[in-house]
C-alpha cells in the first residue's frame, strides 16, 4: 500500500464522520464507461452530441432519437458494484460513513448496500410519465422499444436530471449539510466539471479532503491528499 493510500486509511480509521462525493469514474470498474474520458459516452460517435441528447429541449423535440441513445448507452445490462460501491457500503454499516452523494444514474451504491446515498442527477431505475406525473416501471422504459407511454397518453420519462434541468434543491441541501459537518470528504471518480454539483466541494470546511480520480481534476490543488488511481483497487485497501 503506497504512502497516501495509508493516509486516506488512517483518516478513515479514525473518523466516525466520513462522506463520500463521486461520479462516473466508480461505476467504470463495472463496466460502464464514464462521459469525458478518452472511451467515455461523450467521445463515441453519434447522429447529435450526448450533451445535446441528454437536454431537456432535445428530449421534448424528439424523445424517439432521446429513447434510442438512452436504451443503447444509458442501459448497461448484468452490471454489479463493484469493490468501491462494496466498500463504501461496509463503511456506512460500520457507521464510518455518513453518506454517499452521486452524480450517477446507475443505482449501483444501493445495490452494494448503501442506505443514504442521494442522487444529485437521479436514476434511471425510476421512470414517470412527463405529463400527468404517475410512474412508471422502469424496465418497462428501459428494455421496451418504442416511445413508452402513460395511458394518459403522456410520454414516459426516466427520473434524471437532464441538462437545462434544475436539480432537486432539497437533495442539493442535505448534500452540502453532509459535506459542511463532514470531518473527511472523499471525491471520486469525478471530473468536477459539472455544475452546480462540483461546486459541493466548496462547501466543505475541514481538512481531510482526499481526492481519488485516474486524472487530474480542477480541484487537485484544493485538496489535502490526491491519488491517480482507480478507485476500486484504492478502495479495496482502506
Ligand atoms: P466524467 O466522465 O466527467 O468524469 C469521470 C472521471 O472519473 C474522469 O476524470 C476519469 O479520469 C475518472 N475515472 C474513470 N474511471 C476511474 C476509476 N476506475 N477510478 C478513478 N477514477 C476514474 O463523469 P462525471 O464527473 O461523473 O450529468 O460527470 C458529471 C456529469 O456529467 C454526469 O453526472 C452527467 C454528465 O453529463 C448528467 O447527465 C446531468
Amino acid at each position: 500500500m503506497n504512502e497516501n493510500i495509508q493516509t486516506l486509511k488512517k483518516w478513515i480509521d479514525e473518523s466516525d464522520n466520513v462522506v463520500f462525493f463521486g461520479g462516473a469514474g466508480v461505476s467504470t470498474e463495472s463496466g460502464i464507461p464514464d462521459f469525458r474520458s478518452v472511451d467515455g459516452l461523450y467521445n463515441q460517435k453519434w447522429k447529435y452530441p450526448p450533451e445535446t441528447i441528454l437536454s431537456h429541449s432535445f428530449f421534448e423535440r424528439n424523445p424517439e432519437e432521446y429513447y434510442r441513445f438512452h436504451r443503447e448507452k444509458l442501459v448497461i445490462d448484468g452490471v454489479q458494484p463493484n469493490r468501491a460501491h462494496k466498500r463504501l457500503a461496509e463503511l456506512e454499516q460500520e457507521g464510518k460513513l455518513r453518506a454517499v452523494i452521486t452524480q450517477n444514474i446507475d443505482g449501483l451504491h444501493q445495490a452494494a448496500g448503501s442506505k443514504k446515498v442521494l442522487e444529485l442527477h437521479g436514476s434511471i431505475l425510476r421512470a414517470y410519465c412527463s405529463r400527468c406525473r404517475r410512474p412508471f416501471p422502469a424496465e418497462k422504459m428501459n428494455h421496451g422499444t418504442g416511445l413508452p407511454r402513460c395511458r394518459c397518453g403522456g410520454i414516459i420519462r426516466p427520473d434524471i436530471v437532464l441538462y437545462e434541468e434544475p436539480l432537486d434543491q432539497d437533495i442539493m441541501s442535505e448534500a452540502v449539510h453532509y459535506i459542511r459537518s463532514a470531518e473527511v470528504l472523499i471525491i471520486g471518480g469525478t471530473s468536477l466539471n459539472v455544475y452546480p454539483a462540483a461546486g459541493l466541494i466548496n462547501y466543505y470546511r475541514g481538512n481531510k479532503l482526499a481526492l481519488v480520480n485516474l486524472s487530474q481534476t480542477p480541484y487537485d490543488s484544493y485538496a489535502d491528499l490526491v491519488i491517480h488511481e482507480k478507485i476500486g483497487e484504492v478502495f479495496s485497501q482502506i
